[in-house]
């Protein structure tokens, strides 16, 4: 069981888009919990400011300390001192997010996602409670939420009794550090195009190895990268 707790300007926008499919189901079932914390509730500004301009200048807003922190301190002292957490700022600035990444969190009970908005959030508050900076990749978008979402789903399936049988988390790109071989289903010819032969052999240590085969050309082909890292890994495992 995980506990996600999203800070941020926009709740409607990332409830909707936790509450479908299998997230949805898993939250129902209780092997997670997601809950969104407005940010904008804890503000002190009797006009329901949360955002200053920026000491010397420039372009642009940035989310001040006060709300964020005490919305911080309202989850916090909710989840209560004995359990640890993890708060997590979204920024392009922080720790490329990655599946292992992903595994790792998936062993939290508790897990803060903290949302930026404008140009940022005041640096002293991030100082104080941000545990992890992390960007879902070299890009910027308008706002912490989609990378929370997408933090959020990866993090999630990895949680026991979220993924039902036929979805499993194993054989899957990255599960061992190879991108996926291809999958057919009916029917047997499609546009002219046949499945291939040896998966419908029947032959099951054929069709694994027939099955490694393509994640390692694949992997060759697309992700030079992940090639080389996994030839390693396989090259100290023999040793
Ligand atoms: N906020 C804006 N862009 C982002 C990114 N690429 N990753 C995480 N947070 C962000």
């Amino acid at each position: 069981m995980v506990a996600f707790h999203i800070l941020t300007l926009f709740p409607e926008m990332v409830m909707q888009g936790l509450s479908a499919s299998i997230l949805g189901r898993a939250a129902k079932s209780g092997c997670i919990s997601i809950e969104t914390v407005n940010i904008r509730d804890y503000t002190l500004d009797k006009h329901g400011k949360v955002d200053d301009y920026t000491y010397g200048g420039g372009a642009g807003m940035l989310m001040q300390a006060q709300p964020v922190y005490d919305a911080y301190q309202s989850v916090a002292g909710r989840i209560g001192q004995e359990r640890a957490h993890r708060v997590v700022y979204l920024t392009p600035q922080g720790k490329t997010f990655c599946q292992e990444m992903a595994q790792e969190m998936a062993q939290e009970s508790d897990l803060i996602f903290l949302c930026g908005h404008y140009e940022g959030i005041d640096e002293r508050v991030l100082e104080e409670i941000v545990t992890d900076e992390v960007s879902i990749g070299d890009y910027v978008l308008t706002g912490g939420e989609l990378p929370a979402m997408v933090m959020i789903d990866a993090i999630a399936r990895l949680v026991p009794g979220v993924l039902h049988n036929g979805e499993s988390a194993q054989t899957e790109s990255f599960g061992d550090g190879l991108l996926e071989y291809p999958q057919y289903s009916r029917p047997e010819v499609w546009h002219e195009k046949r499945v291939p032969e040896i998966l419908l052999s029947g032959d099951h240590a054929k069709v694994d190895a027939w099955r490694l085969e393509q994640s390692l050309q694949r992997t060759k082909e697309r992700r030079p990268d992940l090639y080389a890292k996994y030839q390693e890994a396989h090259a100290v495992e023999k040793k």
